[in-house]
Parts: structure tokens; sequence; C-alpha cells
């Protein structure tokens, strides 16, 4: 399959996002904890560098959590800060504040060295469309954070959400683009929905889905559809047609519909916690 999306207007976000990284001192890039890698655009190593990092790996809820807590280990051993988290749920907040001071610890200690007392360290959301940066923002922020802005030496129109005392968030988040050139990151992508459905195949997609998922995870389709997992793909999916009662006009098996109903049940969660992405073996 051929993923083909030119995101021109990224010219503009990422030159907005230079600008904005001269504002701060830490970078927090949103991944989504299904496929960690693949949806992360390296460009931000790049972007970000001299700033401290930190990877909040969203949607945990819907990954499976041992393959999630590898993925924590190997971006901690490349020296970045990480939390794996549902941003949908305010719990955990607090301990990213924590982390967001323990990862900025040597700036804050170097600003009481210099007497700078109370300076907020300054923090900016990144990531790819839809891995949960504005919800991340709402749920962080909550009601409660008074919208600071126009502040002498910030620059004017930029507004800064206070979390606490010692943390500022830019309200906007960087976008970053998704970066495929290897086919398999599109396809993780298409299937976790960060690619529009409508320049997809879905037929194919699904076929996609059902090889990775017989390979990872092995009883999971047999056990959701009540089918047995059976070495032809294409008739794998017509059973799911026939145990779904996917039927087109005519009474026949429709399994485009089929397709379309495992996307969405793997997206949902349905199928249960499930990582696309593993990380490289130690
Ligand atoms: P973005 O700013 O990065 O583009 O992403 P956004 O916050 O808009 O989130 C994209 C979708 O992902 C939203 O769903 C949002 O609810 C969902 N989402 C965000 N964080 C999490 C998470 O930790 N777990 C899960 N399961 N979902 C999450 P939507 O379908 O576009 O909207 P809606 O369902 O909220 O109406």
């Amino acid at each position: 399959m051929n993923f083909q999306w030119y995101p021109g207007h990224m010219t503009k976000a990422k030159r907005q996002m230079q600008e904005d990284i001269k504002l701060i001192d830490l970078v927090v890039e949103i991944v989504d904890a299904r496929i960690p890698l693949s949806s992360r655009n390296p460009d931000i190593d790049e972007l970000g560098k001299n700033k401290y990092r930190l990877i909040l790996m969203n949607k945990a809820d819907l990954a499976d959590k041992k393959v999630t807590d590898q993925w924590s280990n190997f971006f901690k051993e490349k020296g970045y800060f990480v939390v794996s988290l549902d941003a949908r749920s305010k719990n955990g907040m607090k301990s990213i504040s924590d982390i967001i001071m323990e990862a900025c610890k040597e700036k804050i200690e170097r600003d009481l060295k210099r007497g700078i007392k109370n300076r907020p360290v300054r923090a900016m959301v990144v990531g790819i469309p839809n891995v949960g940066k504005s919800t991340f923002i709402n749920s962080y922020a909550g009601k409660a954070c008074a919208k600071t802005g126009n502040k002498p030496g910030v620059t004017k129109g930029k507004q800064w959400i206070r979390l606490n005392k010692n943390v500022e968030l830019l309200d906007t988040p960087g976008i970053l683009w998704p970066k495929f050139e290897d086919q398999m990151v599109g396809l993780r992508l298409a299937l976790i929905g960060s690619i529009k459905d409508e320049i997809l195949n879905t037929d194919e997609l699904a076929i996609e889905l059902i090889k990775l998922l017989k390979t990872s995870y092995p009883g999971v389709l047999a056990e959701r559809y009540d089918i047995e997992e059976v070495e032809d793909n294409v008739q794998l999916l017509c059973e799911i047609a026939r145990s779904r009662n996917c039927l087109s006009k005519g009474n026949e098996l429709d399994y485009s519909k089929a397709a379309i109903l495992l996307i969405d049940d793997f997206r949902s969660g349905k199928l249960g916690k499930l990582s696309l992405e593993f990380p490289p073996e130690a």
C-alpha cells in the first residue's frame, strides 16, 4: 500500500516551532503509546537540541502495558524523561509536574546559584496530529489555571498557562508532521487513525492489521470474533464478516464492512490493549 501525504503547511508550522522553542526550557513530546517510534518525528531532536526533553507516551490505556514499559526503558536509556498516560483522565498529572521539575533540575539549580528564585520552568507540547496534545493541555491545565501572557519579556500574543508556581506551558502545541519514508511507519499511523481514512484502502489496511495481530497477538481475533485464525488473511476477513453478519444488499458477505468493523474495534480498544510496534531487542 502506498501512503502519500504531503504536508505543505508544515513548513510554516516548523518555522513557528523554531521560534517558540527559543522561549522554552523543556520540550514535552507526545507520542502514541501503541506506536511510540512511528508516531514521532525524529526532526524534533534537532529542533529541540539543548532543551530538556520529556516524552509522554499517551493513549497508554489502549497499549499493551508490558510493551509500553519496554518502550519506557528504551527512551530512558537514550536520556529522555518518560511518562506513560491516558491524557483524558486527570490522574497522574501531579507526577508530571514533579517529573518536569526533575527534568529541569539543572536549570533550577543554576538559577538558584545566580540568585534567581521563582522563575518558572517553561514548557511546550509538541507532537504529530491526533496523539492527544489538546486533550493533554486541557486535562493538565484544568480550569483553575490562569492564563498569563503579554508580560514583559514574553513575545506579544503568546499565551502561557500557569500550571503551578513552578511551571508554565505554552498554550498552543507545536504540530509535527508524521514522517513515513518507511511504508511500515505509514501503515502503523494509518492503523491508529492518524491518516485520513478517505485516502486509504481500508480493505488492504484490515488485511495488514490481521497479519500484524496474528504474528504479535495470536488468538486475539479468534477470541473476539469466535472464528478460526486461518492462514489465508482474506478468508479470515470473510470469517469475521460471517461472524458479525456483515452483509451487502444482495445478502452476500460484505468484507469491506468487516474491514471497517475490525479497524474500528482495534482503534477503540475492543480487541484489547495492543501495541503495534516493539522496541528493538537490546
Ligand atoms: P491532537 O491535539 O494531538 O491532535 O489530539 P487530540 O487532543 O485532539 O486527541 C485526538 C483524539 O484522541 C481525541 O479523540 C481524544 O479524545 C483522544 N485521546 C486523547 N488522549 C487519549 C488517551 O490517552 N487515550 C485515549 N483512548 N484517547 C485519547 P476524538 O475521537 O478525536 O474525539 P473525542 O472522542 O474526544 O470526541
